[in-house]
């Protein structure tokens, strides 16, 4: 529950080093996850046609900011995407041998995968 009394809560004596501030950001995208979790639910819980439009609309956006938090760690992060590439490539492969499976592959993240599907 946020402590709104409380002036000081998130206040730091300093600024963040760089390893502070990715792992602040890790934790800056799993509340964007679960924001988008919560409001997805809460939409699903209601048969309320405004509040569901509204609430998945907020979901989306919190979409876009889990992808702007995405962007900033693979900038901050020398190594990030291509960990990020390898998680990919991994589940692209397992897709491949997946039968019925119903989910496209994303275009934005070039893999073995990808290349032999548009040849
Ligand atoms: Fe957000």
């Amino acid at each position: 529950m946020p402590e709104f009394t409380n002036p000081f809560i998130g206040v730091v004596p300093r600024k963040m080093t760089l390893s502070e501030l990715t792992r602040a950001i890790r934790l800056d995208l799993a509340a964007e996850h679960e924001a988008v979790h919560i409001y997805e639910a809460h939409a699903e819980a209601t048969d309320n046609e405004l509040a569901k439009k509204v609430l998945l609309d907020i979901a989306e956006e919190e979409r876009v900011h889990a992808g702007e938090f995405l962007r900033l760690l693979n900038i901050l992060i020398d190594d990030e995407e291509k960990f990020l590439a390898q998680g990919a490539d991994e589940v692209n492969e397992m897709a491949e041998d997946t039968p019925n499976n119903t989910h496209q592959q994303s275009s934005s993240v070039l893999s073995i995968g990808n290349l032999k599907k548009s040849n």
